[in-house]
């Protein structure tokens, strides 16, 4: 029998704390920034599981399909002891990876990170049914902060970091974030990493522009967290959802824009803040790549590429890469 456990290293304090801190740093700079990670309370992650199965919402679909078209042949090249995936959620992308990796009998545990308790736990007692001689160790923390709070390796590891999330983090985030993956991984190591690829306009601002406006309401419920979780009396309904292709960029931006001048108080922080029609709350950037700026990405964090695949469009990518051998 496989033991199953969850170490918790970011409360619902740290949380507050954190929420709090970057709320007030953020809705004081120009230009007024919130950070996409404060987007999924559970109103919040339910929309996100309707963007998912969106037409227009190419991401998630052709990932998962591209995944379970080189899962066999990822285990085989790596044949992992230890899969840590961060960023699980309900770990469902990670099924994938772990069937054929349990089907070798070599698989001891599987590792998932991820900043919501209620999410990894339930995720972990679905597993323990499905793959009863699995350990699983899950971990509950902020991943751009805890990886150190990962114990240190049983065997071969494989890491993956899949649905684009590395594409929420700027250039220097996502090399800090990089090197601390790379500082966990020992040489016969591997990262599974999922990009998403830069495309046709029309395509990426359909995928963020739906015709049912789930987005729409996805971006603004940010807005109810800060007013559920800090006392702040937004209304949401007075911002307008823009997304738009920033090709200079490579990047989509999400902002929210108020129709009439908005003044907003936020308790918790104490802070009245004013914004204006003329300005924009900048709430997310999702980061599109191409082969060549993901190799640089990688390279440049320490680690080579091994393996580059992609779906028949060209949509998005799954790269299998390992620590630079020194
Ligand atoms: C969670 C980063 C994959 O950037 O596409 C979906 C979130 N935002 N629609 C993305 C999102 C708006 C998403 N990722």
């Amino acid at each position: 029998m496989g033991e199953m456990r969850i170490d918790v290293f970011f409360t619902s304090d740290d949380r507050k704390k954190s929420l709090m801190r970057d709320v007030e740093h953020g809705l004081t700079s120009r230009p007024k920034t919130l950070l996409p990670k404060y987007f999924y309370d559970a109103v919040g992650s339910e929309l996100f599981e309707q963007i998912t199965e969106l037409p227009e919402y190419y991401l998630t679909r052709t990932e998962s399909q591209l995944l379970s078209s080189v899962a066999r042949t990822t285990i085989s090249r790596v044949c992992p002891e230890e899969v840590i995936e961060l960023g699980s959620g309900s770990s469902t992308k990670a099924k994938v990876v772990l069937e054929p990796a349990y089907a070798t009998g070599r698989l001891s545990s599987y590792i998932p990170f991820d900043v919501s308790e209620s999410a990894l736990t339930m995720a972990a007692e679905e597993l323990t049914q499905e793959y009863p001689s699995l350990n699983i160790h899950g971990i509950v923390g902020d991943f751009e902060t805890d990886l150190d709070k990962i114990p240190p390796p049983n065997g071969r590891r494989l890491l993956l970091l899949l649905g684009s999330t590395i594409g929420n983090l700027n250039a220097d985030s996502r090399h800090k974030f990089l090197t601390a993956m790379r500082a966990i991984l020992g040489p016969e190591d591997a990262l599974l990493l999922g990009v998403d690829l830069v495309k046709s306009v029309d395509m990426l601002h359909a995928a963020y522009n739906d015709k049912l406006g789930i987005t729409a309401a996805f971006n603004r419920n940010i807005l109810a967290v800060l007013n559920r979780e800090l006392g702040a009396n937004f209304n949401p309904d007075e911002f307008q959802h823009y997304a738009f292709y920033n090709p200079s960029s490579a990047r989509v931006e999400m902002h929210l824009i108020p129709y009439v001048k908005q003044i907003v108080a936020i308790e918790s922080l104490c802070l009245s803040i004013e914004i204006q029609p003329n300005e924009s709350i900048w709430t997310e950037s999702s980061y599109k790549f191409t082969r060549e700026s993901t190799v640089t990405m990688l390279e440049t964090a320490g680690f080579s590429l091994k393996d580059w695949s992609t779906d028949s469009d060209e949509q998005v990518g799954l790269v299998l890469a390992t620590p630079q051998q020194r």
